[in-house]
């Protein structure tokens, strides 16, 4: 049985893009269910929708209330219902960088307009002003700067001649209701996208000093050193070598180290075959439980192992302070 992630959505109004979530979560290979609908306007009509289809949903009105007050209350109901992600449709309200922040990366909004043009309201009249051939909508994560953070997805809606403000709004609302499922979908499996924890590896892996990419036999690897002397202290594995799964190989200190992990979690590692009795030990990445921490902390431990002593020196001398 697959496991869904958990979404609450925060509406303001209509709702039309909730319910448009809300369906496509009743289809059996939608990776993720909608566990809560809140609102900040109790009278907001997305809130009977939601109630008609058994939806749990909260309203609590946020007049009177500062921001943070506010964004407690809500933050609370959804920590409540369980959600592991909140996606906005259309919640007019500011949010504080105190509730941001506790949803970092879990939290999804649509907007209509090719963002990062027309953040804000007012959208489809300011594209006809500027003479755009198209409008078009956005989904992007949450940071605290209002409709900024990083794009997910966007569709392109053309501009007819005839559009006026409410017609241009009309077809863009069709395409916000493709897209903002269709993103949420892939966003919450992107734990299962091997580009994405690819993605992953590498920018932790070049984060690290002096270090660049070089595919070794075909699979992505990293050195740490020169261009000419570099060597290697991570390589990725796409069933690359005939192993299962997606991985990545780091260097123990040894064969004693290797097989001890071997023991402590046979789920987690495995010893690569390619690299024979060599020490280097294979960190399933496909679990889709990965502690991306302990990945930082593996990547360091092997460069560390490998890397030049000028670097590693430095490296000691920075821990003592
Ligand atoms: C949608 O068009 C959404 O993109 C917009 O409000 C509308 C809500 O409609 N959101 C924003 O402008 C956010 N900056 P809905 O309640 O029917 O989903």
């Amino acid at each position: 049985m697959l496991e869904r992630a958990k979404v609450a959505v925060l509406i303001s109004g209509r709702g039309s893009n909730m319910a448009a979530l809300l369906y496509a979560a009743k289809a059996d290979n939608c990776p993720y269910e909608i566990v809560l609908v809140a609102s900040n306007d109790p009278q907001a009509p997305g809130l009977t929708l939601a109630e008609a289809e058994g939806i749990a949903t909260f309203a609590h009105s946020h007049i009177g209330l500062n921001r943070e007050a506010h964004d407690q209350i809500m933050h609370e109901a959804v920590v409540e219902a369980g959600a592991d992600y909140i996606a906005l449709a259309g919640y007019m309200r500011i949010l504080s960088d105190d509730f941001v922040r506790k949803w970092n990366d879990r939290m999804l909004n649509i907007h209509p307009s090719l963002l990062p043009r027309y953040k804000g309201l007012n959208t489809y009249q300011r594209a006809l002003d500027a003479g755009d051939s198209h409008g078009g909508c956005s989904v992007h994560l949450v940071t605290p700067e209002l409709d900024d953070g990083p794009v997910l997805a966007q569709t392109e809606v053309a501009i007819l001649p005839s559009d006026t403000a409410d017609t241009l709004a009309d077809r863009v609302l069709i395409a916000e209701h493709q897209i903002y499922s269709a993103t949420l979908a892939q966003y919450v499996t992107r734990e299962n996208d091997p580009d994405w924890i690819l993605e992953q590896v590498r920018t932790r892996a070049l984060r690290l000093e002096e270090t660049h990419e070089r595919p070794s036999f075909g699979t992505p690897g990293w050195r740490v050193g020169s261009e000419k002397t570099g060597k290697y202290f991570a390589y990725f594995s796409r069933r690359h070598f005939g192993e299962t799964g997606i991985s990545i190989f780091v260097k123990t200190s040894g064969l004693d180290e290797q097989s001890a992990l071997l023991d402590a979690d046979p789920e987690l590692y495995f010893a690569p075959k390619f690299y024979g009795k060599s020490g280097w030990i294979a960190i399933r990445l496909d679990t889709g439980q990965t502690d991306w921490d302990h990945i930082d902390s593996w990547l360091k431990k092997s460069w560390t192992m490998v890397a030049p002593k000028r670097l590693t020196k430095l490296m000691s001398i920075a821990e003592e302070f």
